[in-house]
């Protein structure tokens, strides 16, 4: 079963959206000139970035075939969907188990018309769209679509999978996903990954600090530390806070360096 909220706003080729350019990256073909002048622009200062673009999306897979088939999980809140494209996480999870049910969020109305029609659920399972933002967490606990596809007495796996590196500011990812937290019961799941600098050199970082403080990016890096905190009071998955692809890799999976993906990962549990 599939429900399709309405979409609130207009799409405006004209300025780089995050869900375009990680499509540009990814191989797909759903982008605009400036979404590719964007992408184009990070992968210089970045020149693995599309590697870093694969990673994570492996990364959605596994930890969704993780939640669905060894940690029991049926309900998913997927926030930053990003335009469809292989392995979507209901697909992932509807594999393990037909009935589980998704609420996909996006802020970008592109996303939103692609994803009502290529994000169908299994007949047994359901998928919801609502187009919101993840600065509002409050409306996104709130919406009806949201409280009629998930069950929030059941656990549920938030899925916040190269997202919140686009809240800007020191510290301001952390109210936001607690206040999500707070309304999902034990045994609920937090997945994120989120961009980070770490790994970059000393001159690099400076340089993309330079960038973010003058709003010449919309990628708002963070360190492990602050990244680690979003998982404060929850149980770690083991390997822990790690890059993505070092995630409970696929067997005998080749290991990329970790300044060519720049992506910290953390799954936990909530106690
Ligand atoms: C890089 S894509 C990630 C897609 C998918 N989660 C994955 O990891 O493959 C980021 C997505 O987050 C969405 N996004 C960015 N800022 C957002 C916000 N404040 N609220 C909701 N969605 C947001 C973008 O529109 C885009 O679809």
């Amino acid at each position: 079963m599939t429900d399709r909220s309405a979409g609130l706003s207009e799409i405006d080729a004209t300025v780089a959206h995050p869900a375009r350019r990680y499509n540009y990256w990814l191989g797909g073909k759903d982008h605009y000139a400036a979404d590719r002048e964007s992408g184009d622009q990070l992968e210089r200062m970045f020149p693995k970035v599309r590697l870093g673009a694969l990673a994570n999306r492996a990364l959605l897979r596994r930890a969704t075939r993780f939640l669905a088939a060894e940690a029991g999980i049926r309900q998913f809140l997927d926030i930053g969907t990003g335009l469809p494209t292989a392995d979507n996480t209901h697909e992932v999870a509807q594999s393990v188990a037909p009935e589980s049910r998704v609420v996909y969020v996006d802020n970008d109305p592109m996303v939103m018309v692609h994803a009502r029609a290529l994000l169908t659920s299994s007949p047994e399972g359901r998928t919801s769209y609502i187009e919101a933002d993840l600065n509002d967490p409050g409306a996104i606990l709130a919406d009806r679509t949201t409280r009629e596809t998930l069950d929030f007495d059941q656990p549920i796996a938030l899925m916040l999978i190269a997202v919140l590196h686009f809240i800007r500011g020191n510290g301001a990812a952390q109210p936001i996903v607690r206040e999500l937290l707070e309304a999902l019961p034990a045994g609920s799941f937090l997945v994120a990954t989120h961009a980070t600098s770490d790994f970059g050199t000393p001159e690099q970082q400076r340089l993309y600090q330079q960038l973010m403080d003058e709003r010449k990016t919309d990628v708002w890096t963070r360190p492990r530390d602050e990244f680690a905190e979003l998982f404060d009071g929850l149980e770690l998955v083991a390997p822990g806070v790690v890059p993505a692809s070092e995630w409970r890799p696929e067997p005998g999976a080749e290991i990329p360096e970790r300044s060519d993906i720049n992506v910290w990962t953390a799954v936990g549990r909530k106690l």
